[in-house]
């Protein structure tokens, strides 16, 4: 599907539809000092104000659900309440946490049943830009609005809060009338070919926002990719600076902005130093489809007492994968689309073409379509894991670990520049293999995945264990 503001501006005044603000979540504070999220359906408008409302699930009320900021080394303390009507769990996508607190429904604790609630209490190791999200048919709740920004701040920040911006990207399916699309939730269409696009981009929820900047002052922008299975390609020449830090964690030199596409798949984060001139408003642009597009504005405001200043990140303290020694393990991705599917099996049985409608269950990971019951692999805490990913289908995709930042040792076709920073997901091109390395240091059960949701509720999904 064509990404595109056009198909739903066409007769709609043409600005009526910019800058509408959904309702926001609100932030809730407990006695006991939980956060609380209450997860539960909420009509929202995310098209236009004269359009229908969207029947939405959210944290709070608001889409986004609210910025959850602590520093670096405090707890992260959230009780759940699940008002929805089915199970949901919350995952903390890029922390590396206590197993127990990952939020996997079926792996690390049982999906939280409607009426029920469920307490998160955990240590953020690292500063850097994450986010939380359902984890419980992701790709249904994640789409439907279950989703916000998780920043854990340096103990001494460098930016100013009022320098500190929280971009949060999701893609949306609209129906004709400018409404969620409910019906193709689950789409075998979308679930063997690119996963579930949409055509209709927020941020922060809204359509088209506009951010105020000061000129002369540093601005840490953090941009987080929401989106179910959209690889964003964001032109960031006009916003210019530097890139500071990847899926949370500093780059060990800031780099410019790329001057091309900049490519985020979903699940991934992107920080950036911006310090912007005086003078005309700025824009950040999607150019992905055929028409390129404004997703955000900036208002420059006149220079105040702000100065800029270009501060460094300090670096989180992740081990270093030590390659001499490192297991040396190989996963291979069939299936799906114009895919090589012979010889998979899901459950334990060939998956024949019945029972790859029947299930679902359409690409593998080593042939296996689904979560296998024994572990991919399992290892001895501390030992370093060499992964090599072999991407033999037709399609990208978004290859993220639980409780693990990794390094990138080598891209055969490098969809993305290696940075040189550790990260949590990464874009493996049709036909690529990539190798990373991670020193596995976190005892527990974790999950290994495409981040495009409908590939990974398609099967590709499995899991590891350290001991
Ligand atoms: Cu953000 Cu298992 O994922
Ligand atoms: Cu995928």
């Amino acid at each position: 599907m064509r990404i595109s503001r056009r198909d739903f501006l066409a007769g709609a005044g043409s600005s009526a539809c910019l800058g509408i603000l959904p309702a926001a979540a609100t932030m809730a504070l407990a006695d006991d000092g939980f956060v609380e999220l209450t997860a539960g359906p909420s009509l929202q408008k995310i098209y236009k104000e004269s359009g229908p409302a969207s029947s939405l699930w959210t944290y709070n009320g608001g889409v986004p659900g609210p910025e959850i900021r602590v520093k670096r080394g405090e707890r992260v303390k959230v009780r759940l309440i699940n008002q929805l009507e089915e199970p949901t769990s919350i995952h903390w996508h890029g922390v590396r946490i206590d197993n127990a607190m990952d939020g996997v429904s079926g792996l690390t604790q049982d999906a939280v049943p409607p009426g029920e609630t469920f307490e998160y209490d955990f240590v953020a190791p690292d500063a850097g830009t994450y986010w939380y999200h359902a984890h419980n048919k992701s790709w249904q709740q994640v789409g439907r609005g279950l989703y916000g920004p998780l920043i854990v701040e340096e103990e001494e920040p460098a930016f100013g809060l009022d320098q500190d911006l929280t971009l949060i990207l999701d893609d949306w399916r609209l129906d004709r009338e400018g409404a969620l699309d409910l019906e193709s939730f689950g789409s075998l269409m979308d679930w063997s070919h690119a996963g579930r696009l949409g055509n209709w981009l927020t941020v922060n929820g809204a359509s088209l926002p506009r951010f105020d900047l000061v000129a002369g002052a540093a601005h840490r922008v953090r941009l987080i990719n929401a989106s179910n299975a959209r690889v964003l390609e964001q032109d960031l020449s006009d916003l210019g600076g530097k890139l500071i830090a990847l899926d949370g964690q500093p780059l060990k030199e800031a780099m410019d902005v790329p001057s091309g596409g900049f490519l985020m798949g979903p699940g991934q984060r992107a920080d950036l130093v911006v310090v912007p001139a005086e003078g005309r408003e700025l824009a950040l642009r999607e150019i992905s489809g055929a028409d390129p597009f404004d997703v955000a504005r900036f208002v420059i405001l006149p220079e105040g007492t702000v100065r800029a200043s270009h501060p460094t990140l300090m670096a989180n303290v992740l081990p270093e994968p030590d390659l001499t020694s490192a297991r040396k393990l190989v996963l291979d991705m069939t299936g799906g689309a114009m895919g090589q599917m012979a010889g998979m099996t899901h459950g334990g049985e060939p998956l024949t073409r019945e029972r790859m409608r029947e299930t679902g269950q359409l690409w593998g990971l080593n042939g296996v379509a689904g979560m296998p019951e024994v572990p991919f692999f399992r290892t001895s805490s501390g030992e370093t894991v060499l992964l090599e990913i072999v991407n033999d289908t037709a399609f990208p995709h978004a290859m993220h670990t639980h409780g693990h930042h990794f390094r990138i040792v080598e891209q055969s076709r490098a969809m993305v520049e290696d940075t040189g920073a550790f990260r949590d997901t990464i874009l493996v091109a049709a036909g690529e293999t990539v190798r990373i390395a991670f020193v596995a240091d976190n005892p527990g059960k974790w999950l290994l995945h495409c981040h495009m949701l409908e590939h990974a509720a398609a099967g590709m999904m499995t899991w590891f264990e350290v001991l």
